[in-house]
């Protein structure tokens, strides 16, 4: 090859390390240009833009991660995944970016509702079932945003600061568990973890990603989180997302200097190389078989799923006979996802006093408040109230608009808007049967109503087919099955983290591993509802618990579930373990399985569950590795964290020359 050649040579390859656009791989070194879009919940396929809004195609909105997590459910996610592939084909998109995968630290962070679970294993499992699903379809996934971006709070400058265990057992927990299904490719994340831009941070992507978890597609950067396109190609960023042309000139100045060489350039080139050609060798899968009336109902059962009765003192399901007041906007106008990059354009809910009609319901409405400016106000009350006295049963439909939870924002309450707040009380204060509809995308301070009202529904940010939904679970026509995938505490001073957001510089992790209910559990803190709870209009009774040995760590977990009630429902049955005696901190419990089965009345279903080395173990920067301490362990098999049915020991002996001395 000729210098000039080369040189040429080495500017189409530039090219290709960077986006063509704001969503499209460059048509460089002979290979076609790949589009992507958001993600996760929907596709966002962006077809303009109007000031600083974009303007995107329309398609179907399922519930968001945070909904999706409700469910513990693999198949859903999977259903969902391959639903939402379908509409990527329709539109040519080779990938969509997603799924998030971030532990929900805090209730605060604007984005939990992209994200599954403040559980690393939940959020793992899942997201390999949407990567499964969506890639089944031939069309890729982008799972992010790796590592530690826990809030959106100042997220493009603010480091990320832990120890090392808490990263690995944690924090890259999801992700090193999502990876086994393979995603096309992994995005990284705006922040520095540990003063390092996650974008340059070798020990991430290149210790971490690529060494220990084995991945061999290309990562991509979140949109603008490059710095320096020659650092970052060096830390293993292969594609720096969106076009910028600062990029190229960079890798030019560094080759010119010598700082970067061909080699280190080939490597991303051939990553993205790979990446293309997948695309094209699974154009076979890319056939789009759903219907829109299909992919609707599909939003519609994943969004049943998803909720979680959350109280329930008898009132529900309604009674075909009541006269009931559905009061509040929400009702009319559901918020059903949150704001910002994954936002769907899709067709409205339906309302959700139509709903309750056609199922032959006797139904007024009243407004009870507006929603402007994105506030609450006040619309209304007196009808409201006059509306509950005169009805059997009131259904209050209340939560968090999309300005509320959105991405580049934190929430500075957990509260609902007074508004709301007062409005669920006055009605209480009237009427003894007050159901509260809840649609929100993350944990909520239900402090000031819950002792007022019977039941609390939980919707989540539940998609497009909420309200049908909703009122399929009201009536009992099916029974509310989600599980919570985040602890609800009491309120925020309670968290880990409490109002603290950083300094804009730096935010420590100092509650270590104890992220979640492994915290409140760890402190002795009640919550208002704990990780994994959620009510059904049936009884199950766990029976038969065995643990059997297979080896010193691997061990089969068999229990029989027996709907003990009068309805049909699912139930999560989930499987946690604790080390009794340990020397690190470690959680009382941690989730290590899970599982749902449809169970009919009166029937009963086998669960079974493996426990390998690894859900034992804890990570050991001493010797940088997971290990497994031998003592007691106590196998817990339970239908929430907090409700532990079956319990049984084990003991761990592994050779002694293995182990640390532990006295
Ligand atoms: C978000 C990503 C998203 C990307 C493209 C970024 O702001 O953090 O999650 O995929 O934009 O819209």
């Amino acid at each position: 090859m000729t210098k000039s050649s080369n040189k040429q040579n080495v500017a189409d390859r530039f090219a290709l390390l960077t986006g063509q656009d704001n969503w499209s791989t460059a048509e460089a070194c002979g290979l076609p240009s790949l589009r992507m879009s958001d993600g996760p919940h929907g596709l966002r396929y962006v077809i303009g833009e109007e000031g600083e809004e974009q303007i995107a195609a329309s398609s179907v909105c399922y519930p968001t991660l945070s909904a999706l997590g409700n469910s513990f459910d693999e198949s859903l996610v999977y259903r969902v995944g391959q639903a939402i592939a379908e509409d990527c084909i329709r539109h040519d998109v080779a990938m969509i970016l997603g799924p998030g995968v971030n532990l929900k630290r805090t209730p605060l962070c604007g984005r939990n509702f992209e994200y599954f679970s403040e559980d690393g294993v939940l959020s793992g499992r899942l997201a390999a079932a949407y990567i499964d699903g969506v890639q089944s379809k031939g069309v890729g996934t982008s799972l992010k945003h790796f590592a530690a971006n826990n809030r959106e709070y100042d997220r493009f400058f603010q480091s990320s600061e832990m120890d090392e265990r808490t990263l690995r057992e944690t924090y890259c927990r999801a992700f090193e568990i999502a990876l086994q299904a393979k995603p096309w490719t992994v995005m990284c994340s705006y922040n520095p973890v540990n003063g390092v831009y996650a974008s340059e941070n070798r020990h991430l992507l290149r210790d971490l990603l690529r060494r220990e978890y084995g991945f061999e597609g290309a990562v991509v950067s979140d949109w603008g989180a490059v710095k320096h396109r020659a650092k970052s190609l060096l830390a293993g960023v292969d594609l720096a997302m969106p076009y910028d042309e600062k990029c190229e000139k960079q890798l030019a100045d560094w080759y010119s200097r010598g700082l970067i060489s061909e080699a280190d350039i080939d490597e991303s080139v051939d990553r993205l190389r790979a990446l293309i050609r997948q695309y094209e060798t699974t154009e076979p899968l890319r056939k789009a078989e759903l219907t829109d009336g299909q992919k609707h109902a599909l939003a519609v059962s994943a969004a049943e799923q998803c909720a979680v009765l959350l109280k329930n003192d008898g009132v529900l399901p309604l009674g075909k006979s009541q006269k009931i007041a559905v009061i509040g906007g929400f009702a009319e106008n559901p918020e059903f996802q949150g704001g910002g990059s994954s936002r769907v354009t899709c067709g409205k809910p339906l309302s959700l006093c139509g709903c309750l009609r056609d199922q032959g319901f006797d139904v007024d409405f009243a407004q009870g408040y507006m929603i402007r400016y994105h506030m609450a106000t006040p619309f209304g009350l007196r009808y409201a109230t006059d509306l509950a006295m005169q009805s059997d049963c009131a259904v209050v439909c209340v939560g968090n608009t999309w300005l509320t939870e959105k991405e580049e924002t934190d929430r500075f309450s957990i509260r609902l808007n007074p508004i709301m707040e007062d409005l669920i009380v006055n009605v209480a204060n009237v009427n003894q049967n007050v159901v509260v509809v809840l649609y929100a995308g993350s944990a909520v301070d239900v402090s000031a109503f819950r002792d007022k009202v019977k039941a609390i529904l939980y919707m989540g940010f539940g998609g497009e087919g909420v309200n049908e939904a909703a009122a399929r679970l009201l009536s009992g026509e099916v029974s509310p099955c989600g599980k919570l995938a985040e602890t609800f505490p009491v309120c925020l001073s309670d968290t880990a983290t409490g109002e603290a957001r950083g300094n804009s510089y730096t935010e420590r992790y100092s509650e270590g591993v104890l992220v979640g209910y492994k915290y409140y559990e760890y402190k002795g803190i009640v919550p208002a509802y704990p990780f994994g709870h959620g009510l059904s209009y049936t009884q199950f009774a766990y029976e038969n618990l065995r643990v059997e040995k297979d080896s010193e760590t691997d061990y089969r977990v068999t229990l029989t579930v027996r709907n003990i009630g009068a309805r049909d429902a699912a139930e999560t049955v989930q499987l946690y373990l604790a080390d009794k005696a340990s020397m690190v901190t470690r959680p009382k419990k941690e989730l290590v399985g899970f599982a749902k089965k449809f169970i009919a009345a009166g029937e009963r279903q086998k669960f079974g569950f493996t426990l390998t080395a690894r859900d034992f173990a804890y990570f050991s920067p001493v010797s940088d590795a997971f290990y497994v301490e031998n003592g007691i362990y106590t196998v817990m098999v339970g239908a929430s964290s907090a409700d532990i049915r079956l319990t049984q020991e084990l003991k761990i002996t592994l050779p002694d020359e293995e182990q640390f001395s532990q006295y």
